[in-house]
């Protein structure tokens, strides 16, 4: 793979070994094969990661794209995902889930 254009992280709820925060218990990890699938079929040069719990736990599942530091909350469903994928395609945020 080449070095991203934009590496797309989506929370994991971990803290330490154990996910103990709200975005996983609200799927967040389902998100990812939808995201990878997206970013395949539109041709975009992204990466997506797992992390450990954001500190955001309330707003989740929360989801950041680097290096726009684009935070994004209750990214609960594909129909956000193709939100905050068509907005960064036209070069800005999805404004309606960015945390602020
Ligand atoms: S579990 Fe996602 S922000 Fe804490």
């Amino acid at each position: 793979m080449l070095k991203p254009d934009h590496h797309i992280l989506v929370c994991a709820s971990f803290r330490g070994t154990e996910p103990k925060g709200k975005c996983i218990k609200k799927d967040s990890l389902q998100l990812i094969p939808y995201i990878e699938e997206e970013v395949l079929e539109r041709g975009l040069n992204v990466m997506v990661s797992s992390t450990g719990c954001l500190k955001l736990c309330e707003d989740g599942p929360v989801v950041v794209v680097y290096p726009e530091a684009y935070w994004y909350k209750g990214v609960t469903n594909e129909e956000a995902v193709d939100e905050i994928l068509d907005s960064l395609e036209n070069g800005g945020p999805a404004e309606k889930y960015l945390l602020t």
